[in-house]
């Protein structure tokens, strides 16, 4: 098997018009990948692309994609291999978060999100392993800390994140002989278009915190993947949070996220 170089490899980045997703954009071009960016935001990507074509001068292909609905993910893939691009890495990075009680939100949001933040993520991922197969390639999945605990106030969330989390080091094991590695990233609270799409503003989670960015997220991220570490937490105090539920009782648990995601006024 020949090794490409890193000017021959290609990357797909999902939700790569802002946040986390975008800052990755920067550190693949800046390595040299050519780049595939899918979200809904088209100017956004569009202005990225253009930003790191002259910058980096890597071909940057701008699909836009709806990708919590049902065929999105598939006709993404479609779309792709119509243009003959073959993927040398993954990036399932779009997602996001809904704060509230259970009892209030809207079934069908949360199903939306429920697709977006797993099945997209299953899809792209059984779609293109051939791909990855072939050009022994990197899949990087941004999970959360989320993924670690339940999370009170989002529920739905907290919860699709331990599904990316479980899925990702699953496939990380099954994968471990044929050369493609598999990266969850895990970042807590991170300043992105995130906050405000989860409404999480009066939440004690963010509320006068400063977060890092999305940038520093990105690179911590990008360097993990590169080294093929299958779980990746930015930040030592994360890092410490993570582990320190491995030997809190479940409940106990629940309460302490219970306790720092509260509403406050
Ligand atoms: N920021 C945090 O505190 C934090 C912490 C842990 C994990 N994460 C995870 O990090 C990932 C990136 O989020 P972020 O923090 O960078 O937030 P962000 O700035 O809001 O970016 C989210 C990205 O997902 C895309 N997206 C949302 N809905 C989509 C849809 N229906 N179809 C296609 N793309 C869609 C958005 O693009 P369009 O709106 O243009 O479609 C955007 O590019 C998410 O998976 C999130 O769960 C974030």
């Amino acid at each position: 098997m020949t090794t490409l170089s890193t000017s021959n490899k290609t990357a797909l980045i999902t939700g790569a018009s802002s946040g986390i997703g975008k800052a990755l954009a920067h550190q693949f071009a800046h390595d040299g990948y050519q780049l595939v960016l899918a979200a809904r935001g088209v100017a956004k990507m569009q202005a990225l692309a253009d930003e790191l074509q002259r910058t980096y001068k890597v071909t940057v292909t701008v699909i836009a994609a709806d990708l919590e609905t049902h065929d999105g993910a598939a006709g993404l893939h479609a779309d792709i291999k119509a243009r003959g691009i073959v993927l040398s890495a993954l990036v399932n990075n779009a997602g996001y978060g809904a704060f509230g009680e259970f009892k209030d939100s809207a079934l069908m949001s949360e199903l939306a999100m429920m697709q977006l933040n797993m099945n997209t993520v299953v899809v792209l991922t059984k779609l293109f392993l051939p791909d990855l197969l072939a050009t022994r390639g990197k899949i990087l999945n941004t999970a959360s800390t989320a993924a670690f605990q339940p999370g009170p106030y989002m529920a739905v969330y907290y919860a699709t994140k331990s599904f990316v989390l479980s899925f990702s080091e699953a496939i990380a094991s099954e994968l471990e002989d044929t050369g493609v590695t598999v990266t969850a990233l895990c970042p807590g609270p991170t300043a992105s278009g995130f906050q405000d799409k989860a409404d999480l503003g009066n939440s004690a989670l963010i509320k006068g915190k400063k977060l890092p960015t999305s940038e520093e997220v990105a690179e911590l991220g990008y360097r993990a993947m590169q080294r093929g570490q299958r779980v990746y937490i930015p930040g030592f105090v994360n890092w410490a949070m993570a582990q320190s539920m491995r030997f809190t009782p479940r409940n106990l648990a629940t309460k302490v996220v219970k306790i720092l995601t509260r509403p406050i006024s």
